[in-house]
């Protein structure tokens, strides 16, 4: 029998939702239009079955509830209220289902269980409840109601609502680029991407929609990806304390289910759904100058000039809507750019690559080509009576690409062929949520083709951003043929990973603001975003020499490294604020260029694996309760943790470091982990921690990435009384030849004993790099060698500049031992 009492307990509490009655819902009390109110449905009790290979079919006579095997860990269930479901269409999903998985269906008096060598389904025959387990039939994630939906009469379609169980003990992690604490539990967010200038600590929603969260209950850890683009909202125990529910404004009930139980693994195979960044140009991950905006073209050379005068490293200056005609994208002023060919090219000789904006609204103007040709060829928005979207943004009245469009997607991406051949490097592409002066955005009844499966602008708002920058992203590809583009967004969906970086938007220059970074940073690490950074230095407001120091501190452990400010603001170049600042940020600058080889093995930890860069704490130790609230220490790839210092004036901070032992990088300090520590963290320091046992690669200095050819590369050896596995990555820096394993991927295995230590590696790969030797330095170590043998021969210890010993081994040896 069905459990209808609880259901209707149920359907009375969840109904009153604030942000939904605003926003949408109201229409069904409508006095004028005079509707009936429309009462949510449930499931009810499950019927029957039908089985197509991995995929079955569950109905309550009416209803019917999809569940497909995706793989041995990932489950996805949908829901089609009157048995018909919408085509099987995502912008997210980058994967085929594999079809040779073992699974197999079982019945009992009670549920139907759908069973891979991981995961159990369980659907409650009499209540239509859906439930994951593990293999020993733990359950971490259960229906705490039946699915349920409520027809929207204006648009057609449903509200749709799924409701889980919430555990006593159980966290939540993810979704984006929210602005919260990382704990997401006593939240509720919505999903509906927005330009929000200056925003405020748990402000919501900001610029992203990544509708992926992570539940952690009793140490084990499953994801839930709720694809669906249309507004949608998470309450996590807000509203019951029981209770997890998410729900959308349109489309299908869709979602997935993803078995950890190790947070890391659910990150992982979200990506392996989702995909995952291409790895980035070397320069890529440089550091970054920007501003609103550095013109007329002697700004940007002197600004160029000053950084190589005061040997601060930089990779990229960016160039602001002020290089256009106008705000025309694809065009140049003229007046303050009059040879942005010449300057470009002078700038690249002296290892500057130039980035520009590129926003999506294209001003209304008979005169102007990219205008003229979207309008001969139908590319530009509609409303519901055809008539064309317009809206004000920097040029004026603009009219904006349908970027769902294919064919509008393949136009954009050839708009960019002037500017490429200008030299420009990378595009930043801005606005895009979209944002539209005074009424913020889109109005709903805008129309979008989206491959073919139209829908207004409610459903196609949340991935307009990620596709524009796919449009961008693969034009570039063409154009710059096997050259990786560099390519930036403000909106995203989920699996805009795939195309580009992103930047947590128009945030402000207080401290509350450099914390709330490293939250958003460490949150869009775990929801598949790891490619983030945030404004250094705050883009609104003014920071003090302390505060811009502190953020380019952190800066450093940020996967995008970009200073940018407004256009109001005063200078904010690493020397603005005085020699006392300038110093240090150069010193920091300067570990960011050392600590690139190690940064690119993490992207390519990130690319090919899934690995997130930035990870919580919560996400090292997931069976310690304490640790799921900590917010303030991550890693840094696997080997690297860092606690930023978040306050001005702060002499010291109390850090926890997580199980194993670890070295403080500034003085190669012993430290036991497990258990916090109080750091000193002078201005010129930040708590930043190797792992015991790691192999941390180090580029000399270099003045920009590639400057300079490296004949022998430093590895430091951080000693631990254990075994630890470390990994060096290689490649062109700039081609796609990785694709075809033209890459040198190094696996270290260095165990240290009381008084021996050896490391032997393995090599996988088609890749040559430049330097033919590595300089092994040892760190730790607690005894002094007698003997040093490589691959079976004898080696001496050398003597560097400083004092430092270290041996000069071959890059492919085997094996060293030290005894
Ligand atoms: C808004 C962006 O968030 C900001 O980074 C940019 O500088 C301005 N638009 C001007 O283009």
């Amino acid at each position: 029998m069905a459990d209808t009492t609880k259901k209707e307990d149920f359907a009375n509490e969840i109904i009153p939702i604030p942000e939904t009655i605003e926003e949408g819902v109201q229409h069904v009390n409508n006095p004028v239009l005079d509707l009936p109110r429309i009462e949510k449905q449930y499931l009810t009790t499950v019927k029957g079955y039908t089985q197509d290979r991995n995929v079955f079919y569950f109905t309550d006579g009416r209803a019917k509830v999809e569940i497909k095997v995706f793989s041995e860990e990932i489950i996805r269930v949908r829901l089609a209220p009157e048995g018909v479901f919408l085509a099987d269409f995502s912008y997210a999903i980058n994967y085929k289902a594999d079809q040779y998985i073992n699974y197999q269906l079982a019945e009992t008096e009670t549920h139907y269980l759908v069973k891979t060598n991981a995961v159990t389904c369980y659907i409650q025959k009499d209540n239509f409840y859906v439930s994951f387990g593990d293999t020993d039939n733990k359950i971490l994630n259960a229906d705490f109601a039946p699915m349920h939906w409520e027809e929207n009469v204006d648009y057609g379609g449903y509200y749709v609502y799924c409701t889980k169980q919430a555990q006593a003990d159980e966290t939540f992690f993810g979704l984006g680029d929210k602005a919260s604490n990382l704990n997401l539990r006593g939240r509720r967010v919505r999903n509906w991407n927005s330009d929000t200038y200056s925003y405020a600590f748990n402000q919501d929603p900001l610029y992203k929609t990544i509708p992926f969260y992570i539940g952690v209950t009793d140490g084990d850890a499953y994801g839930i990806f709720f694809d669906n683009t249309f507004k949608t909202f998470f309450d996590f125990a807000a509203e019951h304390h029981d209770q997890t529910s998410f729900w959308s404004e349109g489309g299908e009930l869709q979602y997935y289910y993803i078995h950890g139980p190790q947070m890391l693994d659910v990150v992982k195979r979200y990506h392996s759904i989702t995909g995952t960044h291409y790895m980035p140009p070397l320069w890529g991950i440089g550091y970054h100058q920007c501003r609103w905006s550095y013109y007329p073209e002697a700004k940007v050379r002197d600004t160029a000039n000053e950084f190589r005068k005061r040997e601060i490293p930089c990779d990229a200056i960016y160039l602001d809507i002020d290089y256009m005609d106008g705000y025309r994208c694809f065009t140049w002023n003229k007046r303050y750019f009059p040879d942005p060919k010449k300057m470009i090219a002078d700038l690249a000789a002296d290892g500057f690559k130039t980035v520009v904006m590129i926003d999506p609204g294209i001003k209304v103007d008979d005169q102007y080509w990219v205008f003229k040709q979207g309008q001969e060829n139908n590319y530009f928005c509609r409303r519901g009576d055809d008539y064309f979207m317009e809206g004000f943004v920097w040029p004026g009245r603009c009219q904006f690409p349908d970027f769902t469009n294919p064919e509008v997607r393949t136009w954009w991406g050839t708009l960019y062929k002037g500017l490429v051949e200008d030299g420009v490097a990378g595009f930043w592409n801005d606005m895009n949520e979209p944002a539209v002066f005074g009424r913020g955005t889109f109005p709903d009844d805008v129309r979008h083709q989206f491959e073919g499966h139209r829908g207004s602008h409610r459903k196609a708002h949340n991935i307009y951003g990620m596709q524009m920058v796919r449009a961008t992203y693969e034009g570039l590809k063409k154009l710059y043929r096997n050259k990786r583009p560099f390519t930036i967004t403000r909106a995203a969906y989920s699996g805009t990973q795939r195309y580009s970086s992103v930047w947590t938007g128009d945030n402000i220059a207080t401290w509350e603001h450099l914390r709330i970074g490293t939250l958003q940073l460490q949150r869009l690490s775990v929801s598949g975003m790891s490619f983030c950074g945030t404004d250094i230095g705050g883009f609104t407001g003014e920071p003090d020499g302390e505060l811009y120091t502190r953020w380019m501190q952190f800066g450093v452990f940020s996967p995008f490294m970009r200073v940018h400010s407004a256009g109001d603001t005063r200078d904010r170049e690493p020397w603005s604020f005085g020699t006392e600042w300038e110093v240090i940020c150069k010193k920091f600058i300067e570990l960011r260029y050392k600590l690139l080889p190690y940064i690119y093995t993490a992207f390519w930890q990130q690319h090919r694996y899934g690995d997130p860069i930035l990870r919580p704490i919560a996400m090292l130790e997931q069976h310690l309760a304490k640790n799921l609230q900590r917010e303030e220490e991550f890693c840094f790839g696997d080997h690297l943790l860092v606690s930023p210092v978040l306050h001005p004036g702060q002499l010291n901070k109390i850090v926890y470091l997580p199980a194993g032992a670890w070295y403080y990088y500034f003085s190669n300090q012993y430290f036991v982990g497990g258990q916090e520590h109080q750091i000193d963290t002078p201005l010129d320091e930040m708590p930043f921690f190797v792992r015991a046992g790691a192999i941390i690669p180090e580029f000399p200095v270099m003045q920009y990435t590639g400057e300079f050819k490296i004949e022998s590369l430093r590895i430091n050896y951080y000693y631990a009384e254990s075994s630890v596995e470390s990994y060096i990555y290689s490649d062109h820096g700039d081609t796609f030849a990785y694709e075809q394993d033209v890459y040198m991927d190094k696996h270290f295995i260095a165990e240290g004993s009381k008084q021996s230590v050896s490391i032997r590696q393995a090599e996988y790969g088609l890749y040559t790099p430049n330097y033919s030797s590595f300089q092994l330095y040892f760190i730790g170590l607690p005894f002094t060698p007698k003997q040093i043998t490589v691959d079976g021969i004898k080696v001496n210890l050398q003597q560097d500049e400083e004092g430092a010993s270290y041996v000069q081994i071959d890059r492919d040896f085997k094996k060293i031992t030290l005894q």
